[in-house]
């Protein structure tokens, strides 16, 4: 089912907003061979698209891209539309390093800030508008989806050990939104703690502050696998 967004409930926020684009991975589940985002989607890289959507928001000034140095070149030929817009921040290890490595490199006036994965390459830009907005009057906010289908929490063996009420589910997305100092706290404490998230929402729940959920969009995928790529391929001839 697709969530029908409805533009006329987009408000914008006054605040300037600084935006974060995890990029910096391998893509292993995609089995490419190479950093998923620089793979080609009807003539332009999956991270070009993310990009478009990035540059079309009214919401977001400043935008930094993180990647590993061995991508480097590729991705800005990749993104030349927009090389001269974006900070090039160096990635690492694990995505919670790279987004590490991103709140270092804002501007010591960012107060607020987004983090989108790369990889959601067809993220509407009203989304971007909408997070910022919401932000005014949060620390932390999220998109998430409920979810569909009935999870199953197993054992180390693969037996189940329990269904949770799916009323209670969401699947959290990205963009996120944050306070800088907060984020950068929840990162800190993390690292001596050695927490290890696959978002950076987790960071905030360790530590019981609070997390706003915004009802996503489920075609706001994260390309993971060959399926998605298919998937995107379809959509991404809708939004050109
Ligand atoms: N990412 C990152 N730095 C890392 C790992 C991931 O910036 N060290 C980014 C990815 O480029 C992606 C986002 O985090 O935009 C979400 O990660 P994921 O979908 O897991 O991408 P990959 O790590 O590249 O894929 P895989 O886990 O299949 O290897
Ligand atoms: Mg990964």
């Amino acid at each position: 089912m697709l969530f029908i967004y409805n533009c006329l409930d987009i408000k914008f926020s006054q605040n300037i907003v600084y935006l974060l684009i995890p990029a910096a991975g391998s893509g292993k589940r995609m089995k490419a061979g190479k950093n998923k985002l620089l793979i080609n989607l009807k003539g332009k890289s999956l991270l070009y698209w993310t990009l478009k959507a990035v540059f079309q928001s009214k919401a977001i000034k400043w935008v930094g891209v993180i990647g590993q140095p061995y991508d480097k070149d590729e991705i800005i030929l990749s993104i030349k539309e927009f090389a001269n817009k974006i900070k090039w921040i160096k990635g690492g290890n694990t995505r919670q390093e790279s987004v590490r490595n991103g709140l270092n490199a804002l501007p010591s006036d960012a107060s607020k800030v987004l983090i989108h994965d790369g990889a959601r390459c067809l993220i509407k830009s009203e989304l971007f508008d909408k997070c910022s907005f919401e932000l005014e009057n949060n620390d932390a906010v999220i998109f998430a989806i409920k979810v569909t289908d009935t999870i199953k929490i197993v054992n180390k063996d693969n037996y189940i050990k329990e269904t949770p009420d799916r009323d209670f589910l969401y699947a959290a997305q990205t963009p996120q939104g944050f306070s800088v100092p907060k984020l950068k706290k929840a990162h800190d404490l993390a690292t001596d703690n050695k927490w290890s998230v696959t978002d950076d929402a987790s960071l905030f729940e360790k530590l019981n502050w609070p997390v706003k959920i915004i009802e996503g969009n489920s075609s706001n995928i994260k390309v993971t696998s060959p399926l998605d790529l298919q998937i995107a391929e379809l959509f991404i001839k809708n939004i050109s």
